[in-house]
Parts: C-alpha cells; sequence; structure tokens
C-alpha cells in the first residue's frame, strides 16, 4: 500500500526544514507518494487565503500531513487567523502531542523521556476576545469544557499505558482558577479511574514549570490546557536542546493528522540554510509511527541520535553544520 503525505512548507524555516525531512523520509525504502499544498503568511499575501480549500483538499486525501511552520503578524490583519489554529478546529485535531527526549548534545539534560498531552481546541485559545472600555480593557474568554478535557485526558491515559512508567501528572491552577481548571482536574481525575494501571498524580502549572528545570526526569505523562501546554512544552525543549529538536503531532478522531516541528518560522535565521532540521525530522517519525511505520520511525530516531552522537551539530546546538549537512549525516546513518 502506497501511504500519501502532503507536505506543507508554510512560511521562513520551514521551507528549509520540511525538504530535509522529506529526503529523509524518501530514503527509508518505503513507498511513499508526496503531495505539496501552500499555507501561511506568504500564502495569503499571494492569494489572499492562509489556508486555502486546495490545501484542505489534499490534507483531507493523504494519510497524514508533514508541516513546517507559518508566520503569524503581531496584530491583527483583517481575513487573516493562523492556520494551525484553523487547522486544529476544523478538522477537530483536539491533541497535541508534545515528547521531549534526551539527546546525546552536551550541556543539556539527560534521562528526560516525557510526553506533553496538550488540549488543542479551546482554553484561551478559543479566540473569543473583545476589546470594552473605548479599547482600554481586553478580554480573553478561557474555555474549558467537560467534553473537550475528557477526551485529552483519555489520549493521555491511553497513551501512557503504551510507557514504561505509565504516570500521568495532571497540571492546573484549580486553586486560582476554581472554574476553569476546577473542571480540568475533576474531568483528569474522573478519567483516571478508567486507568487503574496508570499512577495519577497531580501539580500545579507554576510548580510543573520549577519541577521541568529541576529535575525533568521525574515527569512521564502531562496532560494540561492549551496554553499551560505551549508554554511547558517549549520550556520542555529548551531542557534538551531548544527548539530545532522538538516535534509535535496534532492528532483528532477523524483521519487528517498533522506532524510539525515546535518551533515557528524562525524570521532570525529563515533563508540562510542554517535551521536544525531534526525537530522536522522527528516529527517525520511520530507520522510514520502513526501510519503504523513503527519501525521506519526508530530508524529515523535512532539516525538522527547517532549523528549527534558523532558530533555533528547545528549552530543551535554549538556547531556549524549547515541544515543540509545535517541532513546528510542523518541519511548516512539510517
Ligand atoms: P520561533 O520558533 O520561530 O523561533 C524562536 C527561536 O528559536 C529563534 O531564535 C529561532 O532562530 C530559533 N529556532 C526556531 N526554529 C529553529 C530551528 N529549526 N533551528 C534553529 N533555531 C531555531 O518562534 P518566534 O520567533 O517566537 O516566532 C516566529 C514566527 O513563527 C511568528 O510569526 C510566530 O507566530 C510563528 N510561530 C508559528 C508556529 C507554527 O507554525 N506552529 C509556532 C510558533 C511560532
Ligand atoms: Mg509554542
Amino acid at each position: 500500500m502506497t501511504l500519501t503525505i502532503c507536505l506543507i512548507e508554510g512560511d521562513g524555516v520551514g521551507k528549509e526544514v520540511i525538504p530535509s525531512a522529506a529526503r529523509v523520509l524518501s530514503a527509508l525504502g518505503l513507498p511513499i507518494t508526496f503531495t505539496y499544498a501552500d499555507a501561511g503568511w506568504e500564502c495569503f499575501i499571494k492569494c489572499g487565503d492562509a489556508l486555502p480549500q486546495a490545501t484542505l483538499d489534499a490534507m483531507r486525501a493523504a494519510d497524514a500531513t508533514l508541516f513546517g511552520a507559518t508566520q503569524s503578524p503581531l496584530s491583527k490583519v483583517e481575513g487573516y487567523r493562523s492556520p494551525v489554529l484553523t487547522m486544529r478546529k476544523l478538522f477537530d485535531l483536539y491533541a497535541n502531542l508534545r515528547p521531549t527526549r534526551s539527546l546525546p548534545v552536551e550541556g543539556t539534560y539527560q534521562g528526560v523521556d516525557l510526553l506533553i498531552v496538550r488540549e488543542n481546541t479551546e482554553g484561551l485559545y478559543s479566540g473569543r476576545e473583545r476589546r470594552e472600555d473605548d479599547g482600554q480593557t481586553a478580554i480573553t474568554e478561557r474555555v474549558i469544557t467537560a467534553a473537550a478535557t475528557e477526551r485529552i485526558a483519555r489520549t493521555a491515559f491511553q497513551r501512557a499505558l503504551r510507557r514504561p512508567r505509565r504516570t500521568v501528572t495532571v497540571v492546573h491552577k484549580a486553586n486560582v482558577i476554581k472554574e476553569g481548571d476546577g473542571l480540568f482536574r475533576e474531568v483528569c481525575l474522573r478519567v483516571a479511574a478508567e486507568f487503574p494501571q496508570v499512577t495519577v498524580n497531580e501539580m500545579l502549572v507554576d510548580a510543573c514549570a520549577m519541577w521541568l528545570v529541576r529535575d525533568p526526569s521525574r515527569f512521564d505523562v502531562i496532560v494540561t490546557e492549551n496554553l499551560f501546554g505551549d508554554i511547558l512544552s517549549d520550556e520542555a525543549a529548551g531542557l534538551v536542546g531548544g527548539l530545532g529538536v522538538a516535534p509535535s503531532a496534532n492528532i483528532g478522531t477523524g483521519k487528517v493528522a498533522y506532524f510539525e516541528p515546535v518551533h515557528g518560522s524562525a524570521p532570525d535565521i529563515a533563508g540562510q540554510g542554517i535551521a536544525n532540521p531534526i525537530g522536522a525530522i522527528l516529527s517525520a517519525a511520530m507520522l510514520l509511527e502513526h501510519v503504523g511505520a513503527a519501525e521506519a520511525a526508530r530508524r529515523v530516531e535512532r539516525a538522527v541520535e547517532l549523528a549527534l552522537r558523532d558530533g555533528v551539530r547545528t549552530r543551535d546546538l554549538g556547531g556549524t553544520a549547515s541544515t543540509a549537512e545535517m541532513t546528510d549525516a542523518i541519511l548516512r546513518r539510517l
């Protein structure tokens, strides 16, 4: 059976790291067909749509999508909405999986193997915002529903079942945000009762931020709401080498799923050929795992590890290798 993978490079370094990941996928000897689609700020400037219908169709037709990054303006632009948010909402990709695993890189934490399961459709990213008092007061509503919490909790516990430590930490701020986080906590603990084989504990988000720096090896699976998960996962990435090496998956109940490095378009280094492709390549490994090619996924992860073990480093890791050189090094070790 041929695997169809839709590639969306997007903006900035997305145009550099997605072709690298595609080279790695091609080298595996699997029957893969690539399709190509557009999204992002450049796409918006060109055609007035940051996520054209043709892109949505290509994502639907594919077995999975590998996505680079898009650039979003810091202030409101009429007609522009972040394609990432639109995709998550439209395809109901409610689970954002962000694994953090130690890599053989000096000066980074060793012994870390954690998975942040981030709710991906609501919280403060619901888009329910307004200005009042002549623009001098901004209100952003943080939506937490039992339904969305229940399914993200179930995802977290199911993932924990497949991991050696089988532990879930529910991260919230229920001591202060009594309604929203109170509900989140309550539902997670209710779902926990369905998984007696999994150990559950809970932690306030600020303490979690501290413990991640102090002793990240204590965490297995973390389940949390949207914004907390966004922030904690960037923090976790920083422990093992930074945004350049962090992969993620966006999955839901339907067939559409997309995989992307955690980083953004990195305008400060875009176009120079120096972006670290590892985040995108490890995202491709998550994609392979998702479509049932677990063995190929392991090969990719192993090749990344070997290249790093042999001292190949892009600039963000303190070396001088270009995107292409890092990719070549990984390809040679597949
Ligand atoms: P960023 O992730 O693009 O960059 C943060 C820092 O990490 C920069 O110093 C950058 O050079 C570095 N970095 C990122 N990726 C790297 C790589 N592959 N190799 C080496 N270094 C890397 O985040 P920033 O600067 O906050 O946002 C830039 C743009 O990206 C914004 O427009 C933002 O909206 C967008 N963004 C998009 C995301 C997405 O498409 N899912 C996620 C995060 C940000
Ligand atoms: Mg982020």
